[in-house]
C-alpha cells in the first residue's frame, strides 16, 4: 500500500519517493508521461479534448488564437459562463442532491448545501444584484470573511455577467480603499465580520472607513455573520438576509445564466507585482475553466467520492480556482473551514480531517511548519486514515515540512502534490500526478502542454543543475489575459524581458531528471507565509505614517513563515527612533495593508542605499542583514 522510499529502483537522482502500484492502478491519469506526450505533440489538440468534458452553450471554432501576441486568445467563437460549468449542469443531474460544501465556523457551527441549494442561492442573490443595476461587464468588490456567502456571491456575479474583484479578508483600509478605486465597483459585499483565532474581525468597519477615503459605491451588501452590531448607512448599506427575503426575490428563485464569450472577463484579481500599486490580472469565462478544472482533475485526482479541502482563502487565487471553480466543475464535495488552524488547539485541522473523512488535503508550507511545530501528538490523535492524497502550495516547502507531513499526516501512504502556479497562471503549472516519482522539495515536472524552462540573464536555457529564472514557453487557456486597464504593464511586466516568453518572476533549478526546484521570487514580491506582497505596497504605507520620511523593505528567511517582512525606516527631521515607535509602525502597517503586512523587525536608520538614479538597492540591504557579500556595489551611492 505504501509510497515507499525505494532508491533500488535507481532511475532518478536524489530522494525520490515511487507511487505504489495502488495509487498508479485509481489514478485519473495512469500514464502521466503519455498525457504530457500528448499536449507536445499537439497542445491545441490536447485542450479542445479537455474543453469538450464540458458543457458550452456553444462550441468554439478555433481553441487558439496567437494573431496578437501575447495577447493570445482561447477557444475561440465559444459561448459559455463558467456557472454553466459549475452548477448549471449538475443540477439537471442526480447530483442537485451532492454536497457541495460543508462549513464549519470556528466557534463549531456547521452548515451544509448541496448543488441544489446552492443554486437557487445564487440565483437569488443574482437577481439581487441585478435589482441592484449591476450587468454585464460591471465590477463588484468582495471582501468576506470565509464564509458559504462568500463563494454564493462570486457565482451570482459571474452568472450575471459581471466582473468580481475579491479582496483578501486579512487585507485592511488602505489595501481595500485602493482596490475599490482601481476597480471602480458598483456594489461591495461583506459581512458584519469574521471569526479568527477567537477574535471578531471587523470587516464593515474597514469597509466603511475605506468608503470614507474614495467615491462610494451604490450599494453595500452586509452579511450578519458574527452578530456584532456595525453601522448601516441608509440608503447605501443593505442586508443579505433582508434582501434575500424580499418577496421579489423569494418569489423568484431562477435566474438565466448570462452567456459569455469565451474571451469575456469572468474576474479580476489584485497581485503585487514589482512595482507600484498592486494591479488587477484579468482572467475569462472560457479558458480559465478548462484549465483549473483539468489540473484539478488530474493531479488531484478528484473522484466522486472525495471529500476535499483546499484550506486556503477564497479571496486569494488558490481560493478562486481550487476552492469555487474547479471543485464545482468536477462535481466535487468541499470542506470550507472559517477560522485558525490552532484555534481552540493545535489539532483542529486533524479533527476536522476526521470527522468529515477529508480525503484530499491541500495546504500551505507556512501551515505545515507552524502545526509540525507542535509535535506529532497532536495529528496522532485523530483517525486520520481518510486521506489519500495530499498537496502544498504558495511557497517552496522544504525537505524536513515535506518528510513530516508525509510521515504524520499521509502516514507515509499519501503521495504529496507540490503545486507550482501563480495568480496569473490561474492553474497549476509544475505540478506531479499521483502517478509520478516525487522528491520532497520539488514541484516535479511541468502539467501536460505547459512548456518550462530556466534561462540565464540573455534568455538562453541552462545547463541541469544550474539557476536561472524561470519562464514559460507557451500559451495555457488559464492564463491571464491582460492587466486591467493596464496593457502596456502586461506586456512589459511578462513578456518583454525575453520576446515569446512568459517571466514568472521566480528563481529555478532544473535538475538532471527535469524536475525543477523553486528558490524563490527574483522581483519584489515577498511571499510571507505564502502571502504576496510587493515591497511598493508596504514602502507607501510606511510612508504614509507621519513620522517617516523613507522605508524600504525586504524579505529574510523566517523559521515558520519562510520569508519575513524586515523594515528600515528613515525618520523625519527631529522624530527620534525608539521602540515605542517601532510598535506604532508596526500597528500602523496592520491597519493600512492588514496583520499580514506587520514587519517582523523595524530598524531606523540615517541613509539607505540607493542607486545613482535614486532607486533603493534592497539587494544591499538583504546582502547586509544576512552577513554577504553585497556583490557589484558599482552603481551604488550612499
Ligand atoms: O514564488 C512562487 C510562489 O508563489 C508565487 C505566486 O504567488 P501567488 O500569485 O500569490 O500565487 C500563490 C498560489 C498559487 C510564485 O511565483 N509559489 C507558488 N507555489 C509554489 C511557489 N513556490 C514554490 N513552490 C510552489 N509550489
Amino acid at each position: 500500500m505504501a509510497v515507499t522510499k525505494s532508491p533500488q529502483e535507481g532511475k532518478l537522482s536524489g530522494e525520490v519517493f515511487y507511487p505504489s502500484p495502488e495509487v498508479v492502478a485509481q489514478a485519473n491519469v495512469k500514464d502521466p508521461e503519455a498525457a504530457r506526450k500528448e499536449a507536445n505533440e499537439n497542445l491545441e489538440s490536447y485542450w479542445a479534448r479537455r474543453a469538450n468534458e464540458l458543457e458550452w452553450f456553444q462550441k468554439w471554432d478555433k481553441v487558439l488564437d496567437e494573431s496578437n501576441k501575447p495577447f493570445y486568445k482561447w477557444f475561440v467563437g465559444g459561448k459559455t459562463n463558467i456557472v454553466l460549468n459549475a452548477i448549471d449542469r449538475h443540477v439537471k443531474t442526480w447530483r442537485r442532491n451532492k454536497l457541495a460544501f460543508i462549513w464549519e465556523g470556528e466557534k463549531g457551527e456547521v452548515r451544509t448545501m448541496s448543488y441544489h441549494a446552492l443554486a437557487r442561492e445564487v440565483c437569488k442573490f443574482a437577481n439581487v444584484l441585478k435589482s441592484m443595476g449591476v450587468t454585464k461587464g460591471d465590477r463588484v468588490t468582495i471582501y468576506m470573511p470565509r464564509i458559504l456567502e462568500t463563494v454564493v456571491a462570486m457565482l451570482a456575479t459571474a452568472k450575471i455577467g459581471a466582473v468580481h474583484s475579491v479582496v483578501y479578508g486579512g487585507f485592511s483600509v488602505e489595501a481595500l480603499h485602493g482596490r475599490i478605486e482601481d476597480s471602480e465597483s458598483k456594489v461591495i459585499i461583506t459581512a458584519d465580520g469574521g471569526n479568527m483565532n477567537g477574535k471578531i474581525v471587523e470587516l464593515k468597519k474597514i469597509v466603511d472607513e475605506a468608503l470614507r477615503r474614495t467615491a462610494a459605491p451604490e450599494n453595500v451588501v452586509v452579511i450578519k455573520h458574527t452578530g456584532k452590531e456595525v453601522n448601516m448607512e441608509p440608503g447605501r448599506d443593505f442586508w443579505y438576509h433582508e434582501l434575500m427575503t424580499l418577496p421579489l426575490t423569494r418569489n423568484n428563485q431562477r435566474c438565466e445564466t448570462e452567456v459569455m464569450d469565451a474571451e469575456d472577463p469572468l474576474y479580476i484579481l489584485y497581485t503585487s507585482g514589482t512595482t507600484g500599486k498592486p494591479k488587477a490580472v484579468v482572467h475569462t469565462h472560457g479558458g480559465y475553466q478548462v484549465g483549473v478544472y483539468s489540473t484539478f482533475k488530474d493531479v488531484f485526482d478528484i473522484k466522486e467520492e472525495d471529500r476535499w479541502w483546499c484550506t486556503a482563502d477564497p479571496g486569494w487565487v488558490t481560493g478562486h480556482s481550487y476552492i469555487v471553480y474547479a471543485p464545482l466543475i468536477a462535481g466535487a464535495t468541499s470542506i470550507i473551514y472559517e477560522g485558525a488552524p490552532t484555534y481552540p488547539y493545535p489539532d483542529r485541522w486533524w479533527g476536522i480531517i476526521e470527522k468529515y473523512g477529508v480525503s484530499v488535503l491541500y495546504t500551505t508550507p507556512t501551515a505545515i511548519r507552524g502545526l509540525m511545530r507542535f509535535g506529532s501528538a497532536w495529528p496522532n490523535r485523530h483517525d486520520l486514515s481518510s486521506l489519500r492524497l495530499l498537496g502544498s502550495v504558495g511557497e517552496p516547502i522544504n525537505p524536513e515540512a515535506w518528510r513530516w507531513f508525509h510521515k504524520y499526516i499521509g502516514k507515509e501512504r499519501c503521495p504529496i502534490m507540490d503545486t507550482w502556479w501563480q495568480t496569473e497562471t490561474g492553474m497549476f503549472m509544475i505540478a506531479p500526478m499521483p502517478a509520478d516519482p516525487l522528491k520532497p522539495g520539488s514541484g516535479t515536472r511541468p502539467y501536460p502542454g505547459v512548456e518550462v524552462d530556466v534561462v540565464n540573464e540573455e534568455g538562453k536555457s541552462v545547463k541541469a543543475g544550474e539557476e536561472g529564472f524561470l519562464v514559460l514557453k507557451k500559451p495555457w487557456p488559464a492564463m491571464l489575459r491582460t492587466i486591467y486597464k493596464d496593457p502596456d504593464r502586461y506586456v512589459s511586466t511578462y513578456w518583454s524581458k525575453y520576446p515569446g516568453m512568459y517571466l514568472a518572476g521566480d528563481s529555478a533549478r532544473k535538475d538532471e531528471d527535469g524536475y525543477f526546484w523553486i528558490i524563490g521570487r527574483v522581483d519584489d514580491v515577498i511571499k510571507v507565509s505564502g502571502y504576496r506582497l510587493g515591497t511598493a505596497e508596504l514602502e507607501s504605507a510606511l510612508v504614509s505614517h507621519a513620522s517617516v520620511a523613507e522605508a524600504a523593505v525586504i524579505g529574510l528567511p523566517h523559521e515558520i513563515k519562510g520569508i519575513a517582512i524586515h523594515a528600515y525606516v528613515i525618520l523625519k527631521a527631529g522624530i527620534e527612533g525608539n521602540e515605542k515607535l517601532a510598535e506604532e509602525l508596526k500597528q500602523h502597517m496592520s491597519h493600512e495593508v492588514g496583520p499580514i503586512a506587520k514587519p517582523e523587525k523595524i530598524e531606523f536608520v540615517a541613509t539607505l542605499p540607493k542607486t545613482r538614479s535614486g532607486k533603493i538597492m534592497r539587494r544591499v540591504l538583504k546582502a547586509r542583514a544576512q552577513g554577504m557579500s553585497e556583490g557589484d556595489l558599482t552603481t551604488l551611492e550612499e
